[in-house]
């Protein structure tokens, strides 16, 4: 049972990662089309499915599947998973920003810089890699 929910666990992080790297993309081209162009218009549909149909499912997912396997595997008393943990309450975070995001595109209200969501999509990629890197070499 645990190796089977640990393979649910990582498609749903293969998943939810998809949309959290290519989401920022998304708004980068977004702040370029002009408001109320149908270019605008497509990227706004693009955005409120992928947040909807693929990364809120996949993130929820991820929590269920995570919180057995720490469960399950006696994992809860290692500091590595604290580490863990913590990392991905901050990618959670940064999910939740993403959706206000769409919102606010959707609304025609983006008031933020296409600078902004440059920076802004490198730091889903730092959270992976040291998300990663606990649980495989678990260094504590
Ligand atoms: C949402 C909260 C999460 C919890 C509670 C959690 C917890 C766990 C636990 C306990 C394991 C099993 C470790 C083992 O058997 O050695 C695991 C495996 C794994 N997790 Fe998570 N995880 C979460 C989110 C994530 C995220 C966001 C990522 C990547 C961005 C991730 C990537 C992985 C990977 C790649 C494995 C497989 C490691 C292996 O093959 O040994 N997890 N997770």
């Amino acid at each position: 049972m645990y190796e089977w929910i640990k393979a649910l666990h990582v498609i749903a992080v293969i998943s939810w990662m998809a949309g959290m790297l290519y989401l920022p993309r998304l708004f980068v081209y977004h702040c370029e089309a002009e408001i109320g162009s149908k270019q605008s218009e497509t990227f706004k549909v693009m955005e409120r499915r992928l947040l909807r149909a693929i990364m809120n499912p996949a993130m929820i997912v991820t929590w269920l599947a995570g919180l057995y396997l720490a469960w399950a595997g006696h994992w809860f008393s290692h500091p590595w998973l604290h580490a863990k943990l913590l990392v991905v309450v901050v990618l959670s975070g940064v999910h939740g920003f993403f959706a206000r995001c769409v919102k606010d595109f959707a609304g025609d209200r983006n008031r933020r810089s296409q600078k902004f969501y440059r920076i802004i999509n490198e730091v889903p990629t730092v959270l992976m890699i040291a998300i990663v890197i606990l649980v495989i070499v678990k260094p504590f």
